[in-house]
């Protein structure tokens, strides 16, 4: 099926996101949308998440997109199962995938979740892997400052080292061996955090994880699209267009040019 995979996130996070469904599913056309206006969704409350996310869905279905990927941790965490409950297409988020990958990869049953305020106030990846394993002790912290370092392009820096040593020391008087990256802009300083965190533990990124169980999800589906062609990719925001695409050049493997901006309050 050529209908494209919506694909939405509360800013450019979800890029990261997206980057992999490109390279894990290069037949399939994309919409992406990020809340540019409203960014961040960490801070907000489920009704505030769960109301951005409804208004999202709706632009992306006006899109004709055949599935939904809500590429946000905090938007899985916060409103996934009620808009699962309400649309006829498949959405999936990137909380169950990463979680699945952490339950695989530990060794020594000690998880480490890190992410946005909400997503660890919902508790969400605690349930879900404990679910799947109810052996494994799961640490999680919220990491709120990793945000704006990586939104201002401090990936590589002494501030950002400085503050991973300060939010992640007690993952290693844990010691986890299987750390979920679980706010999706942490895998742009996935190095910084593994310097820190040493070779020995492993780094969950649920945006890899989430790109192959949508290609899973739309395979059992019916709905790949097999069709070799080139994609088609297109770019919505609710607000800066211009620091959109500087990001976004940054992170995905193609240039991207047109962005247009949406009015996603009449949504
Ligand atoms: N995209 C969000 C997440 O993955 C991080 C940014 C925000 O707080 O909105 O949770």
């Amino acid at each position: 099926m050529n209908n494209p995979i919506g694909v939405f996130d509360s800013g450019v996070g979800g890029l990261t996101v997206a980057r992999e469904i490109m390279r894990q599913l290069p037949n399939e056309d994309l919409v992406y949308f990020g809340d540019t206006a409203r960014v961040p969704y960490g801070s907000k409350s489920k009704k505030t998440v769960l109301k951005y996310s409804r208004q999202i869905v709706r632009f992306l279905l006006t899109k004709n997109v055949k599935a939904i990927v809500a590429a946000c941790n905090t938007a899985s965490a916060l409103a996934l199962d009620e808009i699962a409950a309400e649309i006829d297409i498949p959405i999936i988020g990137v909380v169950k995938p990463g979680a699945k990958m952490a339950v695989e990869t530990t060794k020594t049953g000690n998880v480490g979740v890190i992410g946005t305020e909400s997503t660890v106030k919902s508790g969400i990846y605690n349930d879900y892997i404990r679910e799947l394993n109810s052996d494994i002790t799961v640490v999680s912290k919220a990491c709120p400052l990793f945000v704006p370092l990586v939104e201002e392009g401090l990936l590589e820096d002494r501030v950002t080292d400085d503050i991973v040593g300060r939010y992640l020391h007690e993952m290693k008087e844990y010691k986890v061996d299987s750390l979920v990256l679980g706010c999706t802009h942490y895998p742009l300083i996935r190095n910084t955090i593994k310097r820190y965190m040493g070779e020995n533990v492993n780094l969950v990124n649920p945006a890899f994880e989430t790109a192959k169980s949508l290609k899973e999800m739309l395979t059992e589906q019916k709905l790949l699209n097999e069709e070799m062609h080139k994609p088609q990719y297109e770019y919505y925001v609710s607000d800066g267009v211009d620091k959109f695409i500087s990001f976004a050049d940054s992170v995905l493997p193609c240039r991207v040019t047109d962005t247009t901006v949406v009015d996603i309050e009449s949504y």
